[in-house]
């Protein structure tokens, strides 16, 4: 399925009022039981209509939230309690061209995918980067059997690419689904990595 134009805010409308991600979640469950003496700083990368970065407020983070549409950052702002806003950096941003400070954690959930292919390996070099030593990484790879693989303008990896990227990293969670099921545009076809790793070495840098 060819998703030239995605109309993002159309997709914000149609997944209205969701919970946040599962997978935000289970990473937010292990921060409980790892020390932070830095501060818990969390990125929120492509974080779309907000759902997540309230959440990682809600859970005593500092948040800088990053997108690329204005308007995912302004239905953020319009629903964060004036306690926390002090508590939230917003940036609006390509994946091609960000810089990002260093972060005890990165959520990514269904974003890097959208990220063009010729650009995702100085992307991944700059997470790797941002993470502090023992910081962590949750967030979706998409895999080479996904139906939206025919999009030359979004990465696409098979499993060992994303244990490669992975190398220098403790993984806490690796899930690889590849089924039939839907998205907000319709059926498809899900080829799709579900990944929480932590940094073990700061080498990157
Ligand atoms: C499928 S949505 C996921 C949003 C949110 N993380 C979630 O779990 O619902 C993908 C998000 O990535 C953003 N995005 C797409 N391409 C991008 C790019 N090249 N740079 C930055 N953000 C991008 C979109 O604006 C959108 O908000």
């Amino acid at each position: 399925m060819k998703l030239d134009k995605v109309n993002w805010e159309n997709y914000y409308d149609k997944i209205k009022g969701r919970s946040p991600r599962p997978l935000l979640r289970a990473a937010l469950e292990l921060e409980k039981e790892t020390s932070r003496p830095n501060g818990r700083f969390a990125i929120d990368l492509g974080c779309g209509d907000g759902t997540d970065t309230l959440f990682l407020l809600e859970n005593g983070w500092q948040v800088l939230a990053i997108d690329a549409e204005p308007v995912a950052l302004e239905r953020l702002l319009a629903q964060v309690p004036t306690d926390l806003t002090k508590n939230l950096q917003t940036e609006v941003a390509q994946f091609e061209q960000l810089t990002l400070p260093p972060a005890q954690l990165i959520h990514a959930s269904l974003s890097l995918p959208f990220c063009h292919p010729d650009s995702f390996p100085s992307l991944w070099q700059k997470i790797e980067a941002s993470l502090v030593e023992n910081g962590r990484f949750a967030g979706n790879l998409f895999g080479v059997n996904d139906s939206w693989a025919v999009n030359a303008h979004m990465n696409f990896h098979t499993k060992q690419s994303v244990e490669a990227l992975f190398a220098n990293f403790a993984i806490d969670y690796f899930d690889e689904e590849d089924k039939p099921g839907r998205s907000t545009a319709g059926s498809k076809h899900w080829h799709i990595f579900t990944i929480i790793a932590r940094k073990m070495s700061d080498s990157s840098n």
